[in-house]
């Protein structure tokens, strides 16, 4: 029996990736695989803030930020990283050349519901990330803990979109490699919905989803939500805001660490991520905690929803 294909293997030999890239992602990818553990294994979250003896615990969240910082800190390639659970950028290493942005637990609200959840990842050449936009981005990766732990990745500049499964002996092994978007969605994945009572762009958008008979799949976890369109092939996931007076103007989702980095392993599988009127990858960064509305997924249905917010 041939050995599987490694994500160390893929990296260097597939995606040809620079030495020390290479290793900061092989680093990210243990991260997660103590991530991965500490879901299945502590009680934090899905028992509430208290463990069995009654004693504060630990947030999921705060668990994880911990551990990502500690493969980046043990790495020696990374110069600084935004993390959604700090709230500057946090300065590592002054001989690293890499920045990392990064949400560790995406979707941390369904914990106790034992829903999936994931972490995202963005990787820049160089410092200082204000000011430049997310097609800066040299790698962007996410890691979904669902049934299975399956780990997606790509470096851009057409070398493709690749997943991995986490396998019993600790080892992110090839799973599917060039994953594709086709232009056309039969899936939707309608986020803060709450936004139609003032948005009626989005409510026409969910009325065309309705009438058209779209298969509704939507899990509250953007990483789980938007893995299904690139295991499926196809699909929209959005997220936009309401009116200046409404909860989430922008949206929810934060352009650095969520949006950005989808929105380069989306466009390098052949779809596309939009602000509703920019391409996000174009959208520059102005601070760490901004948020950018999200239409992304197949180019076409992006368009479509596009034509309708502006309608
Ligand atoms: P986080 O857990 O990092 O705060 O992010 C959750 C995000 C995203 O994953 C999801 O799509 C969105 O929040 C869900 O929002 P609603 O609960 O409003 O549906
Ligand atoms: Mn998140
Ligand atoms: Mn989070």
């Amino acid at each position: 029996m041939s050995n599987p294909v490694s994500l160390n293997w893929h990296l260097n030999h597939h995606s040809q990736a620079d030495h020390d890239l290479r290793h900061l992602i092989v680093d990210i990818s243990r991260a997660c695989k103590y991530i991965s553990y500490a879901i299945q294994t502590t009680e934090a979250g899905l028992s509430g803030s208290k463990n069995s003896f009654g004693e504060e615990q630990l947030t999921l969240d705060v668990l994880a930020d911990d551990l990502v910082r500690e493969y980046l800190s043990e790495s020696g390639t990374v110069c600084c990283y935004v993390s959604e659970e700090q709230p500057d950028i946090v300065e590592l290493d002054k001989k690293g050349d890499y920045t990392v942005v990064f949400d560790p637990l995406d979707g941390s609200s369904l914990v106790d519901a034992n829903f999936s959840i994931g972490s995202i990842f963005g990787i820049y050449k160089g410092g200082d990330i204000i000011g430049r936009t997310p097609r800066e981005q040299v790698a962007a990766l996410y890691v979904l803990y669902g049934p299975r732990t399956v780990l997606t990745y790509t470096l851009g500049n057409g070398k493709g979109v690749h997943s991995f499964i986490l396998n019993d002996v600790g080892e992110y092994t090839l799973l599917r490699d060039h994953l594709g978007v086709g232009d056309d969605a039969k899936v939707y994945s309608p986020g803060n919905l709450r936004a139609i009572t003032t948005n009626s762009g989005y409510k026409s958008a969910m009325h065309s989803w309705l009438d058209e008979e779209k298969t509704l799949r939507y899990s509250g976890c953007m990483v789980a939500d938007i893995h299904h369109i690139f295991a499926k092939g196809q699909g929209i996931f959005s997220n936009v805001g309401g009116g200046t007076e409404s909860k989430y103007p922008n949206g929810k989702l934060r352009h650095v660490f969520e949006c950005g980095p989808f929105a380069f392993l989306m466009e390098e599988a052949g779809g596309i991520a939009s602000s509703g009127s920019e391409n996000i990858l174009d959208v520059p960064i102005t601070s760490v905690d901004q948020r950018t509305p999200l239409i992304i997924g197949s180019k076409n249905e992006v368009e479509r929803v596009n034509n309708l917010l502006h309608a």
